[in-house]
């Protein structure tokens, strides 16, 4: 497993630069693109471990996936047709949005799909998405609430499906089936989670319904190929971003970034904390924003993120802890036990703060962490990232403001999202160094 040093700069972070195109729109324009007709071109294609996975998976599906080089990417859509046959097998590795979206094409489709991934995807819940498509009218065997699952899939009915918990991936899941539904389905969500499913439905020509807190489709429609255009990921650049705002006479800019409401959260969060962050030269492509984020190092101070807050930053919730340990006071963050059930469980991951003398308390659903108001962390902790690309990333950020630094173990981890990520910090004139 890599291990990899990193420790604060002799100066601040400076430059102005690109993240990788956005994970979470490219799962959508790989499985939308897979169930279109005709051909749909992606531009800015990420290449980390969880897209891989939905690439593999629509191809196994029977969509053609191409390259045409430099991260743009051409799918031969299937058409509803898309899935039929089988039986299929699909990996989806370390991806729980591959996972449940799939899940979603393979109830709708005629044909028996298992999907497997690794040990941590294993341990994650999958009842929660097998629970709707079942009301729709597949057969879901799941393995004790966790993959494996086995999909027997066709013949899907509309339905109404209020959500337990806020999930984009559930929600787009059964959105996903009731394309292919006959009749109409509406998904309720408790809290609104990210709207990025909705908006490429809308702009691949399919007539999505918003009312209050449910979102309506009318199964039978199809969707016709065209070009997507990715902006950077977000929740790659919030890293960057927190980086910029902590080490003190940084001043970094973020090109072409997307800043969709249902997914800004964290920024709104770091502008109470009284970040500066700056956005400019706003514009949309494909119905979803973008804009260049800069960011100048400044004080910080705690502040309180309650439960409503919590779907807008769920991905970012680990890099806005290390902007807290170094905020002025103390910072809480409540509702927030989804955490438990990503990638690692990120709440007894983040809990390493300690080791760089952060004060914290945790239950279920909370942390509370008092900061250092500005003071640097205690360094030389090994910091083990559970497998997990957001807890890697975010001990990496504490190691450029930790006295002598911090060593991520399983530093590779990062890849899964956001591959260069140590080069790009080195980049912008971290010390980051292989041991
Ligand atoms: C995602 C939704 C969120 C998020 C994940 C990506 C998506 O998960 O944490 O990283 O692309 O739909 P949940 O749907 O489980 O909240």
């Amino acid at each position: 497993m890599a291990v990899v040093h990193v420790a604060p700069p002799a100066a601040g972070l400076a430059g102005t630069l690109s993240v990788p195109g956005d994970k979470s729109i490219a799962h959508r324009a790989l499985v939308l693109g897979a169930l279109a007709d005709g051909t749909t071109t992606v531009r800015g294609l990420p290449s980390g471990g969880d897209v891989r996975s939905t690439r593999g998976a629509v191809r196994v599906l029977g969509a053609r996936v191409d390259d045409a080089g430099d991260g743009v990417v051409t799918i031969g859509g299937a058409g509803p047709a898309l899935g039929n046959g089988g039986p299929h097998a699909v990996d989806c590795g370390n991806s729980g949005t591959t996972m449940r979206l799939v899940a979603g094409l393979a109830a709708s489709a005629s044909a028996e799909t298992t999907l497997d991934g690794d040990a941590s995807l294993r341990r994650r819940p999958m009842e929660r998405v097998a629970a709707p498509l079942r009301a729709m009218g597949a057969t879901v065997d799941t393995t004790a609430g966790h993959a494996p699952l086995r999909v027997n899939g066709g013949a899907l009915r509309g339905i109404e499906w209020t959500l337990p918990v806020a999930s984009a991936q559930v929600k787009s899941a059964v959105l996903l089936a009731g394309l292919r539904a006959r009749g109409a389905t509406r998904v309720r969500e408790p809290l609104a989670s990210r709207d990025h499913t909705e908006r490429m439905l809308g702009y691949l020509g399919v007539a999505v319904g918003r009312a209050g807190d449910v979102v309506e489709i009318d199964g039978g429609q199809r969707l016709r190929g065209r070009e997507i255009v990715l902006p950077g990921d977000l929740s790659s650049a919030a890293f960057l971003v927190v980086a910029a705002l902590l080490v003190p006479g940084s001043d970094v800019a973020l090109r072409d970034v997307g800043i969709n409401p249902t997914r800004t959260g964290a920024l709104a969060i770091l502008r109470r904390m009284g970040a500066d962050v700056e956005t400019r030269d706003a514009s949309e492509i494909g119905g979803e924003p973008r804009a260049t984020l800069r960011a100048r190092a400044g004080k910080l101070r705690a502040t309180a993120v309650g439960a409503d807050e919590i779907p807008g930053a769920i991905d970012e919730l680990p890099i806005l802890c290390v902007a807290a340990a170094l905020a002025d006071g103390e910072t809480t963050i409540s509702g927030a036990g989804e955490l438990r059930v990503k990638e690692s469980d990120r709440i007894a991951a983040i809990e390493q703060l300690r080791a760089l003398g952060v004060a914290m308390r945790t239950t279920a659903d909370t942390i509370a962490i008092t900061g250092t108001a500005g003071r640097p962390l205690r360094g030389g902790a090994r910091i083990d990232a559970h497998g997990d690309h957001r807890i890697a990333m975010a001990f990496a950020v504490a190691g450029l403001v930790a006295d002598g630094g911090v060593e991520v173990v399983d530093a590779e981890s990062a890849d899964v999202s956001f591959p260069g990520f140590f080069r790009l910090l080195a980049d912008l004139g971290a010390r980051v160094t292989s041991r």
